[in-house]
């Protein structure tokens, strides 16, 4: 069968990765979707149980650091187009090992670039109808200050119907021209990694295109980062290790309006451009928490609240970045695209997934995740 476009998706078997290759399988039947994952602790297939038979999805498992089988995959797939997510992603994990960060996020970005690069160097029409988008975090800015620990109206004009928690902690935002300042080992591996993607659009003329996005948060992410840890732990009535004084703010969005921001800007970004993704939606950890607690508990029929003593003060991550805030202005006035919940119903229908999922997340805590592979796909 021809396909209109062959894209590889890498990390697809991942958080975000899982929700992006899914919206495009369904939506694009006529693309023919190449899943490139090396399913590492943070890979698992079962995100993907919904379009594993689709006629239009290939899984392959693959190191994108593995240069030789890159080259392989771009010819055999005729790759015209590459959505770049994999990656180590998390900053805890990034402070006890920084070279696993430094081998995948720079040198495997790096290998892809390179195979690309001769893959696409190698046809009559070059470059052409090519595209090569990195999928990158606002964590590379570097931190802002929390000058209003209380909120203020957020000093930006939006169009976003949906602006969210109509709540900023500082008057600074990260804007696309904001100067890179990363502090921990894996924001500083990201940053490295854009900057080579950006070098090979400035040397080679690769159309790439790089965007920056604040912390996701759905269904299928792994219950080492906050929100689905939390939810678990509320759950089975464990302590929720809550970082220094749970002061530091984050600005969430809910991972299917990223995933609908990267199919906007795969098709319709300027190449070569940077666009910032982000939920106008900053909340202080500890008030993200108790709603977390709230929601949790009203969903499980006990009392509202009754599982705030849970809540525990722990030692602050080292290096803790203290505020981020995205201004996605530029994306929504140039392509259109907004936030499309509120977030109290994204929590909600986030909450209500993992508990209704229970099985998905059992899976992962006990370790079988990661069997899948061996069952599925080892001897197709
Ligand atoms: P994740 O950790 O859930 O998934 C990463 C995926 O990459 C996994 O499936 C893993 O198996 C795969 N992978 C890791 N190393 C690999 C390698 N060497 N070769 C092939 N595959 C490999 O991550 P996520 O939260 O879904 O993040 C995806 C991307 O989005 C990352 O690049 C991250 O930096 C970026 N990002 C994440 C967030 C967020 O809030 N989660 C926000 C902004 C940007
Ligand atoms: O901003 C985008 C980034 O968001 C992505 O680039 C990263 O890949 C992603 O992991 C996320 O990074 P954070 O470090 O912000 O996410 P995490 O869920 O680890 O932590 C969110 C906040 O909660 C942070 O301030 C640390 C705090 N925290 C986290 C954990 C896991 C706690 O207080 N306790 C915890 O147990």
């Amino acid at each position: 069968m021809d396909f209109k476009r062959n894209i590889i998706v890498t990390g697809g078997a991942g958080f975000i990765g899982s929700h992006v290759v899914r919206l495009f399988v369904n939506k694009y039947p006529e693309y023919r979707i190449i899943n490139v994952d090396k399913l590492t602790y943070a890979g698992n297939l079962a995100n993907l149980k919904d379009v594993e038979d689709r006629p239009n999805y290939v899984f392959v498992k693959a190191d994108i650091c593995d240069f030789d089988k890159m080259a392989e995959l771009l010819s055999q797939y005729h790759v015209d187009g590459i959505i770049h997510l994999a990656a180590e992603s998390h900053v805890d994990r990034s402070i006890k090992d920084p070279f696993t960060f430094a081998r995948t996020n720079v040198l495997g970005t790096l290998s892809l670039l390179q195979a690309a690069k001769n893959y696409w160097e190698s046809l009559p029409e070059g470059y052409e109808g090519k595209r090569f988008y990195h999928i990158s975090t606002d964590e590379v800015y570097g931190a802002l200050e929390l000058t209003h620990p209380e909120g203020i109206e957020p000093p930006y004009t939006t169009t976003a119907s949906s602006n969210q928690h109509h709540m900023a902690y500082g008057e600074e935002f990260f804007h696309e021209t904001t100067k890179y300042n990363p502090h921990s080992p894996y924001s500083a591996s990201k940053a490295s990694s854009d900057h080579f993607v950006r070098a090979f659009h400035d040397t080679y003329g690769m159309p790439t295109i790089v965007t920056n996005c604040s912390n996701n948060y759905g269904p299928y992410q792994f219950p080492e980062k906050l929100i689905p840890l939390f939810i678990n732990n509320i759950r089975h009535r464990k302590p929720l290790p809550v970082y220094g004084k749970g002061e530091n703010v984050r600005d969430w969005l809910y991972v299917e309006d990223h995933a609908r921001a990267i199919d906007l800007i795969f098709h319709q970004g300027k190449v070569a451009d940077t666009y910032n993704i982000g939920g106008f939606n900053e909340w202080k950890n500890i008030d993200i928490i108790k709603v977390v607690i709230k929601t949790v508990d009203r969903l499980l029929g006990r009392q509202e609240g009754e599982d705030m003593d849970l809540i525990t003060y722990v030692t602050d991550r080292k290096g803790h970045d203290l505020r981020y805030a995205i201004d996605s202005t530029k994306l929504q006035k140039e392509l259109g695209w907004e936030p499309s919940l509120q977030f109290e119903e994204g929590i909600e229908k986030t909450v209500r997934w993992y508990l209704d999922n229970q099985a998905w997340m059992d899976n992962v805590t006990s370790g079988d995740y990661q069997k899948y592979y061996d069952s599925m796909y080892k001897n197709r």
